[in-house]
């Protein structure tokens, strides 16, 4: 019987053990989670999702508090399109994030960044420019184009001196959605996606399916995407995602024509990962009947998340004068409209309580929003219990390795004691 072990993923020079843990905003999927997976070899993501909370975090800069100081008078306007981000500022952030990490990253592995479209940023193009290029600059080993269908991006960065350098990959739920992609970047560019990244229906984070995400499989979206490859003469490296939860099932993958698996979930209950020990907590007691998929995004894409966490049916004020990362290029967000709305129908003082729509980025901010994948359920098969009823956390060595030698389905328990 193989194991995950027997498998190699070849990148240009590299060769890597074929386990990539992918992004996981904000700051889930943090340096030290990304670095340590490449110190075992494989290929690890951070994300430059709400890159200046980070770095506050991190560094103690003050982008946020300057930023919030600056649009304070803007806070009671629903029309946020004055609240512009400041383009080297968020250079700035972005190499601060993206090169302390590359400075630590140690070992035969890579570091990838994790880059969402959807975070438009009152100025879609312009920011995804500064994005991009500045994660480049700050030596990033690679690039993940994530929710979204990034049909301009490459040519935002195709003058960079690292264009070819870097990999640069793209997710997609789709044969489709890959065409659209192809046919938009590799003309203009002469270039290809180093890697694709096949995400399934139950992946966490936003999904790329509608309502209807059920009917679809992951399975038969890689046969598809592979065929196509295959028929077109295209030779990129496939990488299936959502639902992978032990080496045998990545191992089902790679038989089947996957160059490597991308897998979050089972790492969020890691000591690396960047959630709040309660919250780890919450995923590792969570049962199936606690995980939905919801429209509460303000990106318009489905999400899953744990059903009683503290960002669904919450009425926070929006706080886009000091985030504001899901303004559209108008200056528009569906939670800032939602919530105005609710608060439309109540008297003076009464706080309203929006359940069609989450202030992602205040929750995200805060951990609040407790998104994950399907199988986070199944949490609880991977640790043990300690005498007061909490689990055991994990570190992301031990879940690696449990992915990249296991065999006959086994999951390997942290030793007692
Ligand atoms: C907590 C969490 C946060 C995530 N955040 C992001 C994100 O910010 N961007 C993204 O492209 N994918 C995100 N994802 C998706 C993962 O990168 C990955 O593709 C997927 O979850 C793999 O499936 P698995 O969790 O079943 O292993 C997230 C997943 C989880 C569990």
């Amino acid at each position: 019987m193989k194991r995950v072990d027997d498998f190699r993923l070849r990148l240009g020079s590299n060769e890597l053990v074929p386990i990539m843990v992918g992004g996981m905003g904000v700051d889930i999927s943090t340096s030290a989670l990304a670095v340590e997976v490449a110190r075992l070899g494989g290929i690890g993501h951070i994300s430059d999702a709400m890159v200046h909370t980070v770095t506050d975090r991190r560094f103690h800069t003050h982008y946020v508090k300057d930023r919030l100081k600056q649009y304070k008078f803007n806070v009671g306007n629903l029309d946020k399109s004055v609240v512009q981000f400041d383009l080297g500022q968020l250079a700035e952030a972005t190499r601060l994030h993206v090169g302390s990490t590359m400075e630590a990253k140690r070992g035969p592995g890579l570091v990838f960044m994790n880059c969402m479209e959807k975070l438009t940023m009152n100025n879609p193009r312009e920011t995804l420019r500064v994005r991009l290029r500045s994660a480049m600059d700050a030596g990033v080993d690679g690039i993940t184009l994530a929710a979204g269908l990034h049909l301009g991006s490459f040519a935002l960065i195709q003058d960079h001196p690292r264009f070819l350098d870097v990999k640069l990959g793209i997710i997609v739920s789709s044969l489709r959605a890959l065409q659209l992609f192809l046919k938009k970047n590799a003309r203009g560019s002469g270039r290809l996606p180093d890697y694709i990244v096949v995400e399934g229906p139950l992946a966490g984070g936003h999904l790329g399916f509608g309502e209807d995400w059920r009917e679809y499989d992951l399975v038969e979206i890689l046969a598809e995407i592979r065929d196509w490859l295959r028929a077109e003469k295209l030779d990129i490296p496939l990488i299936p995602a959502g639902g992978i939860f032990t080496g045998c099932d990545a191992v089902k993958f790679l038989e089947q024509g996957a160059h490597a698996v991308q897998v979050a979930t089972r790492f969020t209950v890691t000591k690396e990962c960047g959630l709040p020990d309660d919250v780890k907590q919450a995923y590792f007691q969570a049962d199936e009947d606690q995980i939905e998929v919801n429209n509460a995004s303000p990106t318009g894409y489905p999400m899953r998340m744990l059903k009683g966490c503290p960002a669904i049916g919450s009425g926070v004020r929006p706080n886009c004068e000091a985030f504001g990362y899901l303004l559209d290029a108008s200056g528009r967000c569906q939670y800032a409209e939602a919530w105005e709305q609710e608060k439309a129908k109540l008297s003076e003082g009464q706080k309203p309580a929006v359940r069609t729509k989450t202030c992602l980025c205040t929750h995200m901010r805060n951990f609040h929003c407790w998104t994950c994948g399907h199988y986070t359920w199944r949490l609880k098969e991977t640790s043990l219990r300690e005498p007061d009823g909490s689990y055991r956390l994990l570190s992301v060595e031990h879940v690696f390795r449990d992915y990249q030698y296991s065999v006959d389905g086994r999951i390997e328990l942290p030793s007692p004691g």
